[in-house]
């Protein structure tokens, strides 16, 4: 390992004030910065921290881009458990964010691959990320990137791991429902961040926050890429941690 800041917190509203730090120091310094948005459980409670720290004006986000990680194919913007869907009503409906400077994959695109592109060169145009914000799926996937032979470079299509699927059915009316391909950020567009900052909650993460950033660098492992990243901030709880 090369060097990964791990914080330690004592439970999930921490994890997301700690996260919130970062967000706000960044916004404060380059109030157009961009920044890499995920979805999922554990950023919730920093979403629920950023809305507060704008409402009490320590933050604005008038001017702040953001790019997320990844979105369900198949599934419209405005689909109850579209990832767009997730960050409208979790975070940017309650920010003044602008929404033309708001991106995510586009989950109905018919050219796979313009889409993709466009996706990276978006990034590209805005500076490429200045924060990007990642959760861990329980195989060490990191967006929908899933274990595989290789680390995939750019935002790409994936299928959806049966562990994946099942771990998400929970929002949906059944497993038949989930969606079985995704467009994610590739693992070369999150190395690319300038600065990464993991959240990570919950006693059934600790192995893989264990394998991922005290283990082999493989991409059986995706999230262990992260040790040859220069700015890392794992943030866990204590549940996490193994405490
Ligand atoms: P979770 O998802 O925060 O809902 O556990 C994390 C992930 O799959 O990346």
């Amino acid at each position: 390992m090369l060097h990964v800041n791990l914080i330690k917190a004592a439970d999930p509203e921490e994890v997301g004030k700690l996260a919130a730090d970062l967000f706000e120091a960044l916004i404060r310094t380059k109030p157009a910065c961009v920044i890499g948005l995920a979805t999922g459980s554990t950023p919730l409670p920093l979403y629920r921290e950023l809305i507060a720290r704008e409402k009490a004006g320590k933050i604005d986000f008038t001017r702040v881009r953001s790019a997320n990680l990844d979105e369900y194919k198949g599934l419209a913007p405005d689909h109850p458990q579209s990832y767009r869907r997730f960050m409208q009503e979790n975070l940017f409906d309650h920010i003044s964010i602008k929404p033309e400077n708001t991106i995510v994959p586009d989950g109905l695109a018919e050219d796979v691959q313009a889409m993709c592109e466009a996706y990276e060169r978006k990034i590209e145009a805005w500076g490429g990320v200045d924060l990007q914000l990642l959760g861990i799926g329980h195989d060490g996937h990191i967006g929908f990137n899933e274990p595989a032979g290789h680390f995939p470079g750019m935002t790409h299509e994936v299928e959806l791991t049966a562990m994946t699927r099942d771990a998400n059915k929970r929002f949906f009316a059944s497993l038949d429902e989930v969606p079985t391909a995704a467009f994610t950020m590739g693992i070369g567009t999150v190395m690319a961040a300038k600065k990464i900052v993991m959240v990570v909650t919950g006693a059934d993460k600790h192995d893989i926050l264990m394998k991922s950033f005290f283990g082999p660098v493989t991409p059986e492992v995706p999230a262990s890429i992260l040790q040859f990243h220069p700015d890392v901030t794992v943030i866990c709880d204590a549940a996490a941690w193994g405490e």
